[in-house]
């Protein structure tokens, strides 16, 4: 029954849109857009993540910084360094690559990123923007979960959204995003009591816990569009997400696979959220 939603096509088609952005950008401005990455120390997820981060700001045409930094690095080293950027008129763009070491106070980091050039839109004024309505930059990962839902012309009101899963980076502004569509949101826990029961209620399930496989097709409803956030190696070495696809696969009308789901989306919209960034800053 399922049809696959090809994440990595969809993330093509932000790309080139963002591709185009910055050529008319260049045109108008003089100038590109250009973002600046900062890694702490060697986390091989995080270099992995970090190079795709480059690499696309590279496909789009913007510029962009990788600043590597030592593990050891001081907290208040790092946030001299993050305060360099934000005074810097030819920055737009500034992603403090998480987790941090454990010496560094991640709330402190984000905090000190202008809210205007914080393309995670991790910032407490981005977040409070998010949650009143306000014009705001939009954390990339649920800007790309619901890309994806839109891109399937569905109209939401009405509909059962359960999301599995409360952090500020994905669960929370991703519950918020589809409660925008009109959908009647539910925000399931690792202390939700039956949380089968929970998700075969769903309409459209957003599962983002870090579990392997968590959610199987039993947990499912017939027809449900199912968006898989979570990228984890499970216990046969492979690379899996929160979602059993095999089980799940056959009972989701729509289901992004892991990898070449939400990931390359995740990536696409911090492209998008860069040129969004360098715009409010040209007013
Ligand atoms: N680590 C895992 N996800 C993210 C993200 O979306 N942004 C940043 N900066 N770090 C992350």
């Amino acid at each position: 029954m399922g049809k696959i939603i090809d994440g990595k096509a969809l993330s093509q088609a932000v790309k080139d849109e963002v591709k185009a952005e910055v050529e008319r950008l260049q045109a108008a401005y003089g100038r590109k857009p250009c973002l600046a990455v900062i890694i702490v120390g060697e986390n091989p997820a995080s270099q992995v993540y970090v190079r795709n981060k480059v690499a696309a700001a590279a496909y789009t045409g913007m510029e962009s910084r990788k600043l590597e930094l030592p593990a050891d690095i001081g907290e208040e080293a790092l946030l001299q360094r993050i305060r360099a950027l934000n005074d810097d008129p030819d920055t737009d763009g500034i992603l403090v690559q998480l987790p941090l070491p454990s010496h560094i106070d991640e709330e402190k980091v984000i905090d000190a990123i202008a809210p205007e050039k914080d393309v995670d839109g991790f910032h407490p004024e981005n977040v409070a923007g998010l949650w009143l309505g306000k014009r705001c930059i939009v954390p990339c990962t649920p800007a790309g979960v619901v890309r994806i839902i839109d891109s399937l012309g569905l109209d939401l009101a009405g509909k059962h959204a359960v999301v599995v899963g409360r952090s500020n980076i994905v669960g929370k502004p991703v519950a918020k995003l589809l409660l925008d569509r009109n959908a009647t949101v539910t925000i399931a826990h690792s202390r939700t009591a039956d949380l089968g029961a929970v998700c075969r209620s769903a309409d459209v399930l957003v599962v983002a816990v870090g579990k392997a496989r968590l959610v199987t097709g039993d947990m499912i409803k017939p027809g449900a569009i199912v968006i898989d956030v979570g990228i984890n190696r499970g216990a046969d070495g492979k690379l899996c997400g929160d979602v059993d696809f095999a089980s799940a696969e056959p009972v989701a009308s729509w289901i992004t696979p892991v990898p070449g789901g939400v990931g390359p989306m995740t990536i696409a919209m911090l492209m998008k959220n860069t040129i969004a960034c360098f715009l409010g800053r040209q007013e």
